[in-house]
């Protein structure tokens, strides 16, 4: 293994969020208050899952964590984002987002696709030509691709393009991961292998990761902490760690302290939230 391709240290990183307000503009005029005085803390790496029923924010709050604002509304509306303690008003150069779909580029093969940020300047200048190839082939395989690497998306499934999504965020070893809901267009079985990679990517590749996702069982397999987001305008529920080590085991996900976490998770849920919002349980 080359050097550029050994495990890094993780670097640490703090991120925290104070009093977010955020409020839309109505069509008809007003507005929408979507986030209400939502303060959270993250200081060390770890899985952190944002669980919430469909529309309560949580989309909107994984953007402000990485500095990104929608184009004509003020973000937030007040409140601020601190990482490493400066205030954050822009997108952060050291967090990276993975969405649903993928945002592969369909022109690009595999490895292409993975090397695709070291085509800008910031990135070539940050890191080594040949510190980048490595890193490249050291994540198509992590994903299970390197057989694949010379294919393009549309001859990949959907799972494998979530693959290539997540290998193009960590060959920047980016101090802040963030999922958007990423494995939420899978199917169940695909769903599962993707979070069983995720928890081998984690391990070699520790960061701080922020995970939205409204399938509760997802939370309980995959975060160290779990922090549960109420319907709109969304406050924060709850907010817990689980110190079960990954991968958890059949028999923990069926047992007493995880039904015990899902029967909290949906008590809560269903107490700010009678009929808005789904959220699924996944068998
Ligand atoms: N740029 C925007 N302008 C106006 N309303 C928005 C904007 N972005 C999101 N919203 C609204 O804010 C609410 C929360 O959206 P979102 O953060 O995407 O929720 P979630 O990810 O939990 O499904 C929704 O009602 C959505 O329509
Ligand atoms: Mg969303």
């Amino acid at each position: 293994m080359s050097d550029a391709a050994k495990t890094p240290t993780p670097r640490q990183v703090s991120i925290a969020v104070r009093n977010i307000i955020q409020e839309y503009p109505k069509p008809g005029g007003g507005v929408t208050r979507v986030l209400d005085n939502i303060s959270l803390d993250f200081d060390k790496p770890g899985i952190n899952m944002l669980l919430g029923p469909s529309g309560c924010g949580k989309s909107t709050l994984l953007h402000m964590l990485g500095g990104v604002r929608p184009m004509g509304v003020q973000t937030p509306t007040s409140g601020s984002i601190l990482i490493d303690g400066d205030p954050c008003h822009d997108a952060h150069d050291d967090s990276i987002m993975v969405f649903q779909r993928y945002a592969n580029r369909p022109d690009l093969t595999v490895w292409e696709n993975v090397a695709f940020p070291f085509r800008f300047a910031l990135w070539k200048k940050r890191v080594p030509e040949s510190e980048w190839r490595a890193r490249v082939n050291e994540l198509v395989e992590a994903v299970g691709l390197t057989d694949k690497q010379k294919l393009y998306p549309r001859q990949l499934s959907g799972g494998q393009n979530q693959r290539v999504a997540l290998a193009r965020a960590l060959v920047l070893r980016p101090r802040i991961l963030l999922m958007d809901e990423p494995f939420g267009a899978l199917d169940a079985q695909t769903r599962e292998e993707m979070q069983s990679l995720l928890i081998r990517l984690y391990d070699t590749h520790p960061c701080m990761v922020m995970f939205v996702t409204h399938d509760v069982t997802e939370a309980l397999r995959l975060g160290d902490r779990v922090i549960v987001l109420s319907t709109q305008p969304a406050t924060i529920a709850d907010d817990f760690l689980i110190r079960e080590p990954r991968p958890r085991a059949a028999g923990w996900q069926r047992g007493p302290e995880a039904l015990a976490l899902e029967e909290r998770i949906l008590a809560q849920l269903h107490k700010v939230s009678p009929g808005k919002g789904s959220l699924r349980v996944s068998v």
